[in-house]
């Protein structure tokens, strides 16, 4: 008995060891061919045992009359852990199919009837001699010809058909020949194989990028390749490759330590994908690491420019340079308009073309990017200046001194801080915001400084000379558009041609200091614009005004400034034009005024709010319109407000507030008292005028030249009244019907009474104003409005001390005062 047990184990030991085939205590196989298929029962399992092959169940009930999956798991792992699934999407009813290879050479699966349920695509067109299919140590399951002399040629391989586990060795990305990608898709459900909308693949283009999509949405991106690891992220343990030639290009990854088992794999059920080493003492698996990480994971939270740090609350914040597109939305914690330029750079223009280096930052999306692996990051640099719409320019490849060239176009989405030192990315923006080197500050700045004084004192010396010599003649040159204002220069004869030659039946009406005009361009484009009137002194000085502001000036509730136009003494300026005109042309006409209903009111209210607000907070330059009226506010055809005519507004530095002017400008009805009395104007006087216009909106009645007949009010006393008679409801429009919320117009009403008190110091800021708009918190008492008596009065006491320039009714009024 004993002898003859001996002997079988001899020979088994024998055997297998000639073969060098299966360890002695595995009686499994890891091989079948064609007559000798794999039933529903028994199991494949791989040389070294780790991993098995056969039908399962993933509900953990006992009955076998659920679902069957042909799939591969870990063999040690009590827990079953499946890495792979054959029929995902064909569950066999029953426990009496098989896996096998059919006549053609081909993996099938037959049902008990021989009803095909699931069949691989095999590529090679070759048939096989001897098909075998095996599963490998790795986890593959292969098709190969075992009269192949070289057992690495696959016919076909499950690695090529990933499912939600990605394997040390599984490769995700693209075979070019054949267009084969591999990319993995999570499970619908943990007892459902079927693939779900989770998906994690590689996107072809310039530079490779792994991407996450929920559904067809972009999910969370990698970051751009830089030759040691995908941009946003880092790996340490795992040697990480990305292989790219004409046939092929892959992210793989295999690990250094054999005793390591990890796999990755995509969790739908959180939206993550996770990473498990399995803890050999107790064989189970512990969570290494998942990405998102954290919030500003989350494809392009921040928007455009906007740079998320994700242990900042809130946030998003815009890079440095960079200002919210919307405030008011930003700090709503709605990022997605991102942030734009707080100084728009010129393309090509010395001193406003330049770049600043960012470290640190995850690489924006290269959706848009353009690349080149041979240049320099100086030849990168030229490159992007080259082109006017180059955003930035980064290193391809940090390895060594770094080399290849990114370029990007448009906006820059979907930037975090870096989880790992990030690579330097250089974004466009004006010259002096230019990072520099500390090392060449500390150098050039003590130089400068020398240079300066000594220059300086030359330069004193040699002017109090040409003082003596001469008393200068101060005169206004007569400046062109061509000046560095950034504005495109229109040929003079292009508007003549497209305003008919100025002709009247185009005259759109009277701006500040000069008509408005309505146009076609050449290429069908609609055009306003304004001619400055000679005969006014102040042309030259407000033309130049404007055009500066309106270059450096850009919201969506501003008017748009295209270019402008000099010739001779002529100057025009080049609006885009706004169809529906201005505000008063509905508002104060009882035709249209029916069309603005409340919706639409609010909504200009709003933007009205949000364009004085960027006027003077957000802006970099600090700026008074000092002309807030009905008719400097445009509307587009949308009807969405836009607030037009800078001619008279004035830049302060930031930290100045008020200031004494010798000439009054502005529009009687809408001017604070403050202003209009003693020339003092502050962003409280354009607080007031917006006061005045918020009412005339609710009211559709004109604050000036409206009196009412029973007390001889102006409509600012006239809401008053209503206000004190606690029947303020009576101001509202009749035109607007039953279109509005009644404690919407209330707070209008309440927050337009705040905006015309008396003392400047007691009227909101902009940006209380749009807080006190759009939010429930009860607010503060109104004082007595300013300016109750009536329009002749102030006029009158105006014009003793004043000299008074003025035309018609609604034209914007020019006070000097007598110098
Ligand atoms: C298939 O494998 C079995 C056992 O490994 C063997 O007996 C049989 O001859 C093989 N058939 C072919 C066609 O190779
Ligand atoms: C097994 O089934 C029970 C209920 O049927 C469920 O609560 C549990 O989560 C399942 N276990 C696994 C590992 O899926
Ligand atoms: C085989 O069985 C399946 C269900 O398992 C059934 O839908 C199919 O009609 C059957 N085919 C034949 C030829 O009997
Ligand atoms: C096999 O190839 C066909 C056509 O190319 C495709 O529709 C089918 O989905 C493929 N099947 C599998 C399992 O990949
Ligand atoms: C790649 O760059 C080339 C120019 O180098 C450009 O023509 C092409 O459109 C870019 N492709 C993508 C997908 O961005
Ligand atoms: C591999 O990992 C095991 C356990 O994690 C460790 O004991 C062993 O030293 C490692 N081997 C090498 C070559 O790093
Ligand atoms: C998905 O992730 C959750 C949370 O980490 C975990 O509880 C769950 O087991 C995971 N599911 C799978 C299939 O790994
Ligand atoms: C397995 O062991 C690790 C530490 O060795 C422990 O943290 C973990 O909780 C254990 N898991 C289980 C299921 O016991
Ligand atoms: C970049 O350099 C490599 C080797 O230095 C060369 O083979 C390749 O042709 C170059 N590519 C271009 C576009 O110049
Ligand atoms: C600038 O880049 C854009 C986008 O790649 C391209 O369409 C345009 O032709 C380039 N312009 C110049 C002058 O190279």
């Amino acid at each position: 008995m004993c002898n003859k047990a001996m002997t079988s184990f001899t020979f088994l030991f024998l055997f297998s060891y000639l073969l060098n085939l299966l360890p002695i205590i595995s009686s499994a196989t890891d091989t079948i061919n064609v007559s000798q298929p794999l039933l529903d029962g028994s199991t494949l399992v791989s040389k070294d045992g780790t991993f098995e092959m056969g039908f399962f169940s993933p509900k953990n009930s006992t009955q076998t009359t659920t679902n069957r999956y042909l799939g591969i798991w870990y063999r040690s792992i009590p827990v079953r852990t499946v890495v792979w699934v054959a029929n995902r999407e064909n569950p066999v009813k029953d426990s009496s199919s098989k896996f096998s290879i059919n006549t053609d050479g081909k993996l099938v699966i037959l049902s008990s009837n021989n009803t095909l349920v699931w069949s691989a695509n095999s590529t090679e067109e070759t048939k096989a001699q001897s098909p075998i299919v095996q599963l490998l140590d790795s986890g593959n399951l292969v098709l190969r010809d075992e009269k192949d002399s070289n057992p690495q040629i696959y016919l076909w391989q499950s690695f090529d058909y990933p499912c939600d586990t990605f394997l040390p060795g599984m490769k995700i990305g693209w075979n070019l020949k054949t267009g084969l990608n591999r990319r993995l898709t999570a499970w619908k459900n943990w007892d459902d194989p079927s693939p779900g909308d989770f998906i994690w693949g590689m996107v072809l283009g310039n530079t490779t990028e792994l991407v996450m999509w929920k559904g067809t949405s972009e999910y969370y991106r990698s970051g751009p390749w830089n030759g040691v690891r995908f941009n946003g992220k880092t790996t340490p343990l795992f040697n990480l490759e990305l292989y790219s030639s004409v046939d092929e290009v892959y992210y793989t990854y295999n690990i250094g330590n054999k005793s390591l088992i990890t796999r990755v794999v995509l969790n739908q059920s959180v939206y993550s994908r996770q990473r498990y080493n399995l803890n050999v003492e107790n064989q189970t698996w512990k969570l290494y690491s998942s990405v998102p990480r954290d919030i500003c994971d989350t494809y392009n939270l921040c928007g455009p420019y906007g740079n998320c740090l994700a242990n900042e609350s809130p946030p998003c914040q815009c890079l440095t340079g960079f200002k919210p597109k919307s405030v008011q939305n930003y700090e709503a914690l709605d990022w997605i308009q991102g942030c734009v330029l707080s100084e728009a750079w010129s393309c090509g223009v010395k001193s406003k073309d330049g770049f600043k280096k960012f470290s640190g930052l995850k690489m924006p999306d290269t959706t848009s990017s353009w690349v080149d692996q041979n240049l320099t990051l100086e030849d990168c640099k030229e490159k992007c200046l080259l082109n006017c719409s180059c955003t930035a320019y980064a290193n391809l490849d940090v390895r060594g001194d770094g080399k290849g060239c990114i370029i990007w176009h448009g906006a820059l989405l979907d930037l975090r801080v870096a989880s790992v030192p990030g690579q330097d990315l250089f974004i466009r923006m004006v010259a002096s915001e230019n990072g520099w080197d500390k090392k060449i500050v500390a150098v050039v700045i003590p130089v400068t400084l020398l240079a300066f004084v000594i220059v300086f004192i030359f330069s004193y010396v040699y002017w109090r000379k040409r003082k003596l010599r001469e008393k200068t003649s101060e005169e206004n040159k007569d400046e062109g558009c061509e000046e560095d204002f950034e504005l495109s220069s229109f040929d003079f004869s292009t508007i003549v041609r497209a305003t008919n030659n100025f002709s009247s039946d185009k005259r759109l009406g009277q701006g500040g200091f000069g008509p408005v005009y309505w146009g076609t361009l050449e290429d069908g484009q609609e055009i306003a614009a304004k001619k400055l009137c000679n005969s006014t002194g102040q042309g030259v000085k407000e033309f130049k005004n404007e055009v500066i502001l309106c270059a450096k000036l850009q919201h969506r509730n501003l008017v748009k400034v295209l270019g402008c136009s000099t010739q001779g003494g002529e100057k025009v300026l080049v609006y885009e034009y706004m169809p529906n005109k201005s505000l008063d042309s509905f508002l104060f006409d009882s035709s249209k005024s029916g069309l603005l209903d409340w919706s639409k009111r609010f909504n200009i209210i709003f933007g009205i709010a949000r364009g004085l607000l960027y006027l003077h907070q957000d802006s970099r330059l600090r700026i008074i319109h000092r002309d807030m009226k009905a008719s400097n506010i445009l509307l587009d055809s949308e009807l969405n407000p836009k607030i037009s005519d800078f001619g008279v507004a004035r830049m302060f530095s930031a930290d100045q507030t008020e200031e004494n002017t010798k000439m009054v400008v502005g529009t009687y009805g809408y001017m604070a008292p403050e202003y209009a009395i003693d020339g003092l104007f502050s962003v409280k006087s354009d607080v007031y005028s917006f006061g005045v216009l918020l009412l005339e909106i609710i009211s559709g009645k004109k604050n000036r030249g409206i009196f009412f007949p029973d007390h001889g009010l102006n409509l600012l006393g006239h809401a008053w009244r209503l206000w004190k008679e606690s029947s303020p409801m009576k101001l509202v429009d009749a035109a607007l019907g039953d279109t509005f919320t009644v404690s919407e117009v209330l707070r209008c009403i309440h927050v337009g009474l705040l905006c015309v008190q008396l003392y400047p110091e007691d009227r909101p800021n902009m940006a209380s104003v749009i807080f006190m708009l759009s939010s429930e918190n009860t607010l503060p008492t109104p004082k007595e409005p300013g300016f109750l008596i009536d329009r002749t009065k102030i006029a009158g006491e105006c014009s003793t001390s004043n000299e008074m320039k003025t035309s018609t009714n609604e034209l914007t009024v020019t006070l000097l005062e007598a110098r």
